[in-house]
């Protein structure tokens, strides 16, 4: 693993919450995309070397409404970014980690991820990815 890519924070308002992490970090938003496959309508800050993803749900039954739901709006997941996913996922596997996905999806911001299943990683829900080269 690389180092930390970014930190995935679960909000119920995506518009309330641009307002309030714009005013935090004095910086708007880079990116915002929607994420249909995962049910998620995303944001992304940088701040210097730093990126904050917020995550709502698109759908009533969606991850994150579900997370939120249990557990409340905040921290929601680490993402690393790696050389190889295939490679790391491979790895990670023959370690003993459960992996939420066989092969990388397609993620936001342009990457392919993977989870790792949090009951393996106490409680913390943890993102591999890779940049997609264009
Ligand atoms: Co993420």
């Amino acid at each position: 693993m690389k180092n930390v890519e970014h930190i995935g924070i679960a909000v119920k308002e995506l518009e309330a919450a641009e307002k309030l992490f714009s005013s935090l970090f004095q910086t708007n938003p880079y990116k915002r995309e929607t994420v249909e496959s995962e049910g998620v309508s995303t944001l992304f800050f940088q701040i210097n070397q730093t990126k904050i993803e917020l995550l709502q749900s698109i759908a009533d039954d969606g991850v994150i409404a579900r997370f939120i739901e249990k557990k409340g709006e905040g921290f929601h997941h680490i993402a690393f970014e790696v050389e190889d996913i295939v490679a790391e996922m491979a790895r990670l596997k023959k370690e003993g980690f459960t992996l939420l996905s066989e092969t990388p999806k397609p993620g936001a911001d342009n990457k392919l991820v993977c989870f790792l299943h949090p009951k393996a990683t106490n409680g913390v829900l943890i993102e591999l990815c890779q940049g997609i080269k264009s």
